[in-house]
């Protein structure tokens, strides 16, 4: 076997899934993770995030030899050709992306890297971050180039191998070619360009993806004021070639790992840069305002009458910011659970992906085995996750375990006549049971 010709530093979902992917475009790829338990699972194609297909990747990559796993990011840099840095650049003090975990490990391989290597910025890095990283490396023969990834959580492999577009900037276009030439096989439109364009395409798509869905929450409430239908709005308009239909299903607020964190940090350097941007911030807003009306929506229902949630039972169907995953990092879920219980709520949740023992989770709410477990002597059940099994519970026995038969359903899951015969009361978003029904 010839050496690696790709280095992925950070084993994360993005780490992961494209050294897997990439192992299984043919290459030959070494992966570090400083988590050394985590190196030992994958080294037994043992996958601990949900994400489908990767598993499989995993184990096809580590039984051929092109997918291997080290806990030392030099032994992983060491003669590879490109090195993609995949690694956490969580929301920093002020809002801004912390660079510290790229920042480091550029340090550290600085020396390491062979001559003439690439190192890719994968993970969504603020704009000038490649140019730092180059600084930091201090090596002419070594060029950075940023190579965002545009993939979803829950669909991670599929986005990978079916990708919108692939998008490489850099100051030397030999180095971006270097790494379109990695993806050659794939079938996508290919944006090359410089390093500060294609780390503000990151950027920007995930800022107008939440736009997107502030939208159209937001619209779903006007939809409310006016007796209008949300969904056939929304159908109407997303014909419209120019504006689309996807992306647009009104929620709970938009949350996650990524949409949350890179709105903060685009606004932060906005900000900081004196640039103007204000649909950034109303886009950020409105999101935090539709979550506090969904809440006040539930405090009126359910409220023993003095405006609080005070001796309130609620059951909270789905927790993760998505269905499809484990993840609850930013979930919007969970900040509508935490306003809840600031109004005196007491609450039991239910969640496919989460095991009934989460200690972290214990100061907010009770995690309950089954959906009839969360929903018992609940005085109503409130879908914060688009789990599509949530549909064919049995609603019958649901609601005769409510103390009242309200389901909020903040996704707009549920087929409302089907609860309508369970006897239950269906309250949508931007849309009432007479239009659905
Ligand atoms: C998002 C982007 O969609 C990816 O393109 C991007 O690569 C990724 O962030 C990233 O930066 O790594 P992800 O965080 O997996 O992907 O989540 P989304 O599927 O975008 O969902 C974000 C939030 O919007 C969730 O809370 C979801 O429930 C909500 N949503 C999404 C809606 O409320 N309505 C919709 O129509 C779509």
């Amino acid at each position: 076997m010839s050496g690696p010709s790709v280095a992925v530093i950070g084993t994360g979902y993005v780490g992961l899934t494209t050294g897997a992917c990439l192992a299984a475009l043919g290459h030959h790829v070494v992966c570090a993770d400083a988590d050394l338990r985590k190196v030992e699972r994958l080294r037994r194609a043992e996958v601990d995030i949900l994400e489908p297909g990767l598993p499989e990747l995993v184990a096809d990559g580590v039984e051929s030899g092109r997918l291997e796993f080290v806990h030392e990011t030099p032994a992983a840099v060491a003669g590879a050709g490109v090195v993609f840095l995949c690694l956490p650049t969580p929301m920093g003090v002020g809002g801004a992306a912390d660079l510290a975990a790229v920042e480091a490990v550029a340090d550290e391989i600085r020396t390491v890297l062979a001559h003439g290597a690439v190192v890719v910025n994968k993970s969504t890095v603020p704009v000038g971050t490649a140019e730092r990283v180059a600084a930091l490396i201090g090596r002419p023969d070594v060029s950075v180039v940023s190579n965002p990834e545009f993939l979803r959580e829950g669909r991670a492999v599929q986005d990978f191998r079916r990708p919108d577009r692939i998008v490489v900037g850099a100051a030397d276009p030999d180095a971006a070619r270097r790494v379109a030439a990695l993806y050659a096989e794939l079938d996508a439109p290919l944006v090359v360009t410089d390093a500060a364009s294609a780390e503000l395409t990151k950027y920007a798509a995930n800022f107008f993806l939440a736009m997107k869905l502030s939208f159209a929450n937001n619209l779903a409430t006007v939809c409310e004021r006016f007796d209008a239908d949300v969904d056939d709005v929304i159908a109407g308009l997303g014909h419209d070639p120019r504006i689309g239909a996807a992306f647009l299903q009104p929620g709970p607020g938009w949350g996650g790992s990524c949409l949350p964190k890179d709105t903060h940090a685009l606004l932060t350097v906005c900000e900081e840069s004196g640039v103007e941007f204000p649909l950034l911030r109303a886009t950020i807003e409105t999101n935090v305002r539709h979550q506090r009306q969904l809440v006040e929506r539930v405090v009126a229902g359910c409220s023993p009458g003095d405006g609080s949630l005070r001796g309130v039972r609620l059951a909270l169907l789905g927790l993760t910011f998505k269905a499809g995953t484990s993840d609850l990092r930013d979930s919007p879920a969970l900040a509508i659970a935490r306003l809840l219980k600031e109004r005196g709520a007491e609450l039991r949740a239910y969640d496919p992906a989460l095991s009934e023992s989460r200690p972290d989770l214990s100061d907010l709410l009770t995690l309950a085995g089954t959906p009839e477990e969360a929903v018992r002597d609940a005085r109503a059940a409130v879908v914060l996750t688009e789990w599509p099994h949530f549909r064919d519970l049995d609603w019958e026995t649901i609601a005769g375990l409510l103390t009242s038969p309200v389901v909020y359903d903040f996704r707009n899951l549920l087929d409302p006549r089907r609860l309508g015969r369970a006897r239950l009361t269906w309250e949508g978003i931007g849309r009432s049971f007479a239009m659905a029904g």
